[in-house]
């Protein structure tokens, strides 16, 4: 049989490669090709020769208990995992270098540590004095967290073999090297190997392990994108330069709803719990001004309002400046065409600025209405009543769309102090509980009723 000659591989697209070159046909990426050793292929591959071992299969019904979840006590992080840590779960945390992953990894290994769990804190980056003096400055310096200092993956495996630890946390998955792969630290071949290794043995023995990636804006460390698949659990810790307020997302969870957010708040002591994300959010909130717009959001389990702010200039450039923070800005784009197309209302000639106060992220279409809102809102010059929240999807004819979850919304609304809500017409709600409800059908009556524009 002829010898498998695509023996290099491009890890961002997965095309395969006679040989190495510097830039992906395929893709276009640079530097994302690796050689990969070839699949040995044995003599009687084919048809009827099967040399593999039977695995045993069973029922799909099951009279096991699910595993007991571990509280760590902070709640911001419990509901990111999914309601606790599940043993044996292996779970990535990402984010940018200096957002706080450290710091709220050892808070949560102290929480745990503090309710009886073994955990250890196993850092490839500061030496264990320095982890001392950050638990030292968190006032965590009695928690029965135990500390490693090393980046040797047979080491750590074999320590946390010797150990077996409830919980094992690696910081980061960067700086592990393993002696039987030939790649610097910090390469796809060595991140990929290390994970793979140390997923495995958290499945097998049963140690919840928490893996720390870096992740860089133009994505040239070959990094988490690859474990992503591999672990149980993706959570993203992100924030603005400037902000204090740090959110932790669960993008996948094997263990229970995606999306899922967790709110803190950087201070001089270590991170602080935000239990109500949405007065903080709100919180900047003065007299009612042109450009502002209060969104009233789910994320994942739980509702947040959120403040969707826009600018709206005349422009000096040719083709004029969209700047958008916190919002999809393919988002922004269709619904400022559908506000030129369908409501006759151009932002031609006219710079875009939009922003979702205090550094949050919104995701949702549900946020459409909320965003045109505060785009008229600074077009027109006038204020949206600031006891209102808005939502509902746009669809491109510039019809409303209901949203789920009405009730959620509109009850977090009103605990905190709004009293009307803007929303599609064709949403059903049951039990406004005494909100004053604007029925809008499309873009253009919006437009109209609430701004006189169109
Ligand atoms: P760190 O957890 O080291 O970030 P990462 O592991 O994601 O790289 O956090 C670094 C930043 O957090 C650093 O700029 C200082 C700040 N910080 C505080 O503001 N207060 C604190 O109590 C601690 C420990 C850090
Ligand atoms: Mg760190």
């Amino acid at each position: 049989m002829a010898k498998s000659t695509n023996a290099f591989t491009c890890t961002a697209c997965g095309a395969s490669h006679k040989k190495w070159a510097g830039r992906c046909d395929a893709c276009g990426a640079w530097n994302t090709i690796v050689e990969e050793a070839p699949l040995s292929q044995g003599p009687g591959r084919g048809l009827g020769a099967h040399k593999g071992r039977a695995v045993p299969l069973s029922s799909l019904a099951t009279s096991e208990a699910p595993p007991p979840r571990h509280l760590s006590g902070m709640d911001e992080l419990d509901r990111v995992l999914g309601g606790g840590l599940v043993p044996g779960s292996a779970v990535l945390i990402g984010g940018d270098p200096g957002i706080g992953k450290s710091t709220l990894l050892l808070q949560g290994a102290a929480a745990f540590a503090r309710r009886g769990l073994n955990a250890v804190y196993i850092s490839g980056e500061e030496a264990s004095a320095q982890v001392r003096m950050r638990a030292q400055r968190l006032g965590l310096a009695d928690a029965p967290v135990r500390l490693g200092a090393e980046t040797n993956l047979r080491d750590i495996l074999t320590t946390l073999d010797t150990e077996r630890p409830d919980l094992a946390i690696i910081d980061s998955v960067q700086t592990l090297w393993s002696d039987q792969v030939e790649a610097a630290p910090g390469s796809v071949a060595q991140v990929r190997a290390a994970a793979h290794e140390l997923v495995t043995f958290a499945k097998r023995k049963g140690v919840a392990i928490f893996l720390v990636g870096h992740v860089t804006k133009d994505g040239q460390i070959a990094g988490p994108r690859v474990v992503e698949h591999m672990v149980d659990t993706v959570i993203y810790f992100e924030g603005e330069r400037g902000h204090q307020f740090r959110i932790l997302r669960s993008v996948k969870n094997r263990f229970g709803p995606a999306d899922e957010i967790g709110v803190f708040e950087m201070t001089g002591s270590g991170l602080a719990e935000v239990a109500n994300p949405s007065a903080l959010f709100l919180s900047e909130r003065g007299q009612p001004v042109p450009g502002s717009a209060v969104f009233a959001g789910i994320e994942g389990t739980r509702p947040v309002l959120t403040e969707v702010q826009a600018l709206v200039a005349p422009s000096t450039l040719a083709s004029p400046r969209r700047t958008v923070v916190g919002l999809d800005s393919g988002r922004v784009s269709t619904i400022l065409a559908v506000l030129e197309a369908r409501c006759g209302i151009p932002f031609a000639g006219l710079d875009v600025f939009l922003n979702v106060a205090g550094g949050m992220r919104v995701n949702e279409p549900a946020a459409d209405l909320a965003i045109a809102g505060a785009l008229l809102s600074a077009r027109e010059d006038s204020a949206l009543p600031p006891e209102a929240v808005l939502f509902g999807e746009i669809s491109l004819s510039g019809a409303l769309r209901p949203v789920a979850q009405a009730e959620n919304r509109l009850k977090e609304a009103q605990k905190l102090g709004f009293s009307q809500a803007i929303l599609p017409d064709s949403q059903k709600v049951e039990g406004a509980g005494g909100m004053s409800i604007q029925r809008i059908a499309d873009l253009t009556g919006f437009a109209g009723e609430v701004f006189g524009a169109g």
